[in-house]
């Protein structure tokens, strides 16, 4: 595992969109796997620049998204599709029907798994961006007894819901369910790059990252990966001696 060390957010995400570049311009036609939420968006940013500036051409990427909430659609504006049309595909000439993310509408969640399931086995993610959650959840593998292996339905755990509710007007109306890609799916990805920041991920990038592995800590799993890249603020790392 590589750690990279930013002074600050916006220096770590500079760190991240370079990894996340370099991969583009050598493989144009590449897939990423990518994340929603906070510790993502500055490198998203950082790379609507450099698309900007000419810098980057996303006319041949694909991606695949890890997760979804249950319920919401894409238009609805706490949805992952919609966070990712805001924040990253809106603004870069990237073709939408080469992005995927779970569909929360789906009728049949089985169908729906297996859908995305195929998505993921049949592309083969090159690059998977990931987020920390506060309890080591990767996508929304939530801490649990085993690994769940492949695209499946979880029922958010409380503190994830709390955690996310920042987003919403209030607790009641975060959705209680989402579609996560599963752990098998994360690691065969070729390389990962995890963004953490702020303070109070310190604690659980200890954890993950130096802690045993277990299914407690989904994101622990990541230390058997071989290509692993860790971009953290000071923050973030301060009690990992890094
Ligand atoms: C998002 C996702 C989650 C987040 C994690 C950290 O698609 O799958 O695992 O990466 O909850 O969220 P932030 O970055 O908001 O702290």
């Amino acid at each position: 595992m590589r750690f990279l060390k930013g002074k600050d957010y916006k220096d770590a995400s500079r760190k991240a969109a370079n990894i996340i570049s370099a991969q583009i311009i050598m493989k144009p036609n590449c897939v990423l796997g990518l994340a929603t939420g906070s510790s993502p968006i500055g490198a998203y940013n950082q790379l609507i620049d450099w698309y900007k500036k000419g810098d980057l051409d996303f006319s041949e990427v694909s991606t695949i998204n890890l997760d979804e909430y249950k319920g919401l659609s894409g238009e609805h504006e706490q949805s992952y599709r919609y966070f990712m049309n805001t924040n990253l595909f809106n603004h870069v000439n990237i073709e939408k029907s080469k992005t995927f993310v779970p569909d929360g509408l789906a009728e049949d969640d089985d169908r729906e798994c297996a859908r995305y399931n195929e998505i993921i086995k049949s592309k083969g993610i090159d690059l998977q961006l990931l987020g920390l959650g506060h309890n080591g959840h990767i996508g929304f593998n939530e801490p649990d007894d085993a690994f769940e292996k492949e695209t499946h339905i979880v029922k958010l755990s409380e503190n994830t819901i709390l955690a996310n509710s920042r987003l919403f007007e209030e607790v009641s109306h975060v959705p209680r369910y989402a579609f996560t890609m599963g752990i098998k799916n994360i690691m065969q990805a070729r390389k990962i790059v995890v963004i953490v920041s702020g303070v109070d991920k310190a604690d659980i990038v200890k954890e993950v990252f130096f802690g045993p592995v277990t299914p407690k800590v989904p994101g622990s799993i990541l230390q058997m990966h071989n290509d692993v890249t860790v971009i953290g603020d000071e923050a973030a790392f301060s009690k990992i001696g890094i």
